[in-house]
């Protein structure tokens, strides 16, 4: 099925209208476009549990702080149209820059505590972009459900938490994380990988399972994860900007294993000029 690509808010709203009179369950998927296998599988998780569906292409860029990526960050609208059509996707929804900040727009959202850590840090600004235009696309599309990747679960809990603060009448759904054959976690930024870089993008997940093995057979993760960083950089990843084992709730973090208490091992480094993330679950 090909869903009408729509560009003005006023469309958007003349279309749900009918859909939210017929009671009917309206999910949004918010993408930056590069649709990817991880997307898609967020599109499928909406298309089971809800009537209608809505796939939103926005490059935000107020979630970019350097405008370097802003400007190489992938646009693939067409290509991302032509893979939505095996999915009963009602509308692509793509605003410009125009329609979403309006001139005058002087308004952000801002989640604290959960900011304040991994790439609320390395990232200045970041979050607050994020949750400014998540929160402005669930009001847009007036959606009853969310689809989000947990492969940014920082986002994810962000997302969660800024919902749940401003009364947004939504169910936040978290997904699991698509990964490649090599384990390396699907991203629209893969696609800046040169083939060389590409070969070696798996490790930082290898070396992430190695850290949770050695951490629930008692090892101490500092060492752990200052073993694993010597490892990658002599495969030619840059900086690491780091490897924390965190709660999943409210992003502490955890320094010995705890059963009651479900963590994740959070990372980020640069691997030739792309900065890649990824988690998995401690358990
Ligand atoms: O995860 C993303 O692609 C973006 O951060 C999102 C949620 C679409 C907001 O721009």
């Amino acid at each position: 099925m090909t869903a009408p690509i729509i560009r003005s808010l006023a469309e958007l709203r003349a279309m749900t209208r009918g859909w939210q009179m017929a009671g009917e369950k309206i999910g949004v998927v918010p993408t930056m476009g590069a649709l990817h296998d991880g997307h898609l599988s967020l599109v499928k998780a909406a298309e089971e549990s809800c009537e209608r569906v809505i796939v939103t292409i926005f490059v935000n860029p107020k979630q970019f702080n350097n405008p370097e990526d802003l400007k190489n960050y992938p646009r693939t609208e067409e290509d991302d149209a032509r893979k939505l059509r095996r999915f009963s996707v009602d509308a692509i929804y793509v605003p410009d820059g125009d329609e979403m900040y309006p001139d005058g727009f002087a308004t952000t959202v801002s989640v604290s505590g959960l900011t304040d850590v991994m790439d609320g840090t390395y990232r200045p600004g970041h979050f607050e972009g994020v949750a400014t235009v998540v929160a402005k696309l669930f009001l847009q599309t007036s959606a009853s459900d969310a689809f989000f990747g947990e492969k940014d679960f920082q986002q994810l809990q962000v997302v969660r938490r800024m919902a749940r603060d401003l009364d947004i009448p939504i169910t936040v759904h978290g997904c699991p994380t698509i990964r490649e054959i090599d384990g390396l976690a699907m991203s629209s930024r893969n696609l800046l990988l040169s083939d060389r870089a590409r070969v070696t993008a798996p490790r930082l997940h290898e070396e992430m399972e190695r850290i949770v093995e050695g951490f629930l057979g008692g090892q101490d993760p500092a060492e752990l994860t200052q073993a694993a960083i010597k490892r990658l950089q002599a495969q030619g990843f840059g900086d690491v900007d780091y490897i924390d084992i965190r709660a999943n709730d409210d992003l502490s973090l955890v320094t010995a294993p705890d059963p009651a208490r479900p963590a994740r091992l959070f990372a980020a480094a640069w691997l030739a000029g792309v900065r890649l993330i990824d988690n998995i679950a401690v358990e």
